[in-house]
């Protein structure tokens, strides 16, 4: 029997009217239904979970709340409203109409923009795959079960864009998208970031803080695009994208006041003992995910980049707000560079440092939440602050992968960084502490001892809903 894809796949994009498109999603929806018995979270195919669906893009109730099988869900295409004669807004063609098919020169960049978003998606979905049986409390297993079915989401609106707009090669990289996994030796995903384990809550609230909020520096950037249809997709993606920071800054947020009551109430900054994840360990997981998120800008000096923003079709961050002329042509930024005695500074041209604009936008942005974390420390009246590791420290890609530097910047050599860095970063023994408190609390209303409870509950409902239902 035929299924009517119009009726299980709610959108905005007329896909009914579209036989040819149709057909692409026929042959996709299967594969990704498959893919997400395998590989998304793992043995919760029966259970019952209080999601959002996204059913239109209007802001007064763009979204309809209700207990569905994961399995079930109504993976949705949504792209932004069209704003009337919008025009590129930055480049050399800025002031000319966005394009509404792929301007013909500019496909390859386009595929390979729109690829490398959409591995990201799938990629987390994979990466968290194992958290839901471990669960401090039903409010965040139904947290990362909604952060999961909204990347699978993400990896549809991408998936649309290859199937509307690429013919062929759009459909053989949407299949690619569901081949490559996390962690794969073999067919590993295509950004580092993305194939590292999230097997603890510590590391998913984290991953929510800053992996999360690079997928918002990165959509904010590509819905700048001259690419309309890319454009559009991507605001609507950021709306979602809001809700996973939401879920990891208040968990960080939990953990910390939980941690900051155990010091008080033990006195002593090691509260390992009490049940609770000491702040220097919090430090160290920051650490790791902050400067793993840095690589994913790329480097601060590049090609790809300055053509990205030469053809118009990746932005700045709020690209439109800014008080320059957008084409920054002639105009030129330092950037760091390394030299036998230190690091010294370099001028090159705006347009190959977009790369670290944009992280440099994103640096502002994570250290917002720290403060918030800071003042709940410093409500306990306790003496520890928590830190952004420098840019320099723990690096892949880029200027700095070629130095080793401390958290707080000091150039350091190899041995030195040998020595110290299980000071700096987690080690085997604090994952296996961190796991060893991932006990998992499904009762409605409780709370695991290491977290407090959040402030409130999910659209209305009390923290003691049954937010997932096992059977
Ligand atoms: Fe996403
Ligand atoms: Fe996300």
């Amino acid at each position: 029997m035929q299924a009517n894809y119009n009726e299980i796949i709610p959108n905005n994009v007329d896909l009914g009217d579209d036989r040819r498109l149709l057909r692409a999603l026929e042959r996709w929806q299967p594969a990704y239904l498959r893919w997400w018995h395998e590989m998304g979270p793992a043995e919760s195919n029966d259970f019952q979970v209080y999601l959002r669906t996204a059913i239109s893009v209007d802001s007064d109730g763009w979204a309809h709340f209700g207990h569905v099988r994961m399995p079930d869900y109504r993976w949705g295409i949504f792209l932004a409203r069209p704003e009337a004669d919008r025009t590129i807004g930055f480049g050399d063609h800025r002031g000319a109409p966005v394009w509404t098919e792929i301007p013909g020169e500019y496909r390859g960049e386009l595929r390979r923009l729109i690829v490398t978003q959409g591995d990201t998606e799938p990629a987390s979905v994979e990466q968290q795959r194992r958290l839901g049986a471990t669960p401090p409390s039903l409010y965040d297993l139904r947290n990362l079960y909604q952060v999961n079915v909204e990347e699978g989401r993400h990896l549809w609106a991408m998936v649309y864009l290859l199937h509307a707009h690429f013919g062929r090669d759009g459909r053989e990289e949407a299949e690619a998208l569901l081949e490559r996994h996390a962690g794969d030796p073999d067919r590993p995903r295509i950004l580092q970031a993305f194939n590292e384990r999230t097997d603890d809550w510590l590391s998913f609230f984290m991953f929510t803080y800053f992996q999360d909020r690079d997928g918002k520096f990165q959509l904010a950037a590509l819905s700048e695009s001259g690419f309309d249809p890319l454009s559009r997709t991507c605001r609507f993606m950021l709306t979602e994208e809001a809700h996973h920071m939401f879920v990891g800054e208040t968990g960080l947020m939990r953990i910390v006041q939980r941690t900051c009551e155990l010091v008080r109430e033990h006195d002593t900054l090691d509260v390992r003992a009490a049940g609770g994840v000491p702040l220097p360990m919090i430090q160290k997981w920051i650490n790791f995910h902050y400067s793993i998120c840095l690589d994913l800008f790329g480097s601060e000096r590049s090609t790809n980049a300055a053509n990205y923003f030469a053809m118009g079709l990746k932005g700045r961050y709020q690209e439109s707000k800014r008080d320059d002329d957008h084409t920054l042509a002639d105009e030129q930024i330092e950037i760091p560079k390394v030299t036998a005695d230190g690091i010294d500074t370099q001028v090159i041209a705006a347009r190959a440092g977009m790369n670290l604009l944009l992280r440099r936008d994103f640096t502002l942005d994570s250290q917002r939440g720290l403060d918030r974390f800071n003042k709940i420390i410093k409500a306990h009246d306790i003496d520890f602050e928590l830190t952004l590791p420098d840019e320099k420290f723990n690096r892949a890609i880029g200027i700095f992968a070629a130095i080793h530097a401390s958290p707080a910047g000091a150039l350091v050599d190899s041995e030195r960084w040998e020595r110290e860095k299980d000071a700096w970063l987690p080690t085997a023994d604090d994952r296996a502490f961190v796991r060893s408190l991932m006990i998992p609390v499904t009762d409605p209303g409780k709370v695991a001892g290491w977290i407090a409870p959040p402030k409130r509950g999910i659209h209305g409902k009390p923290f003691d809903y049954d937010y997932v239902r096992f059977h």
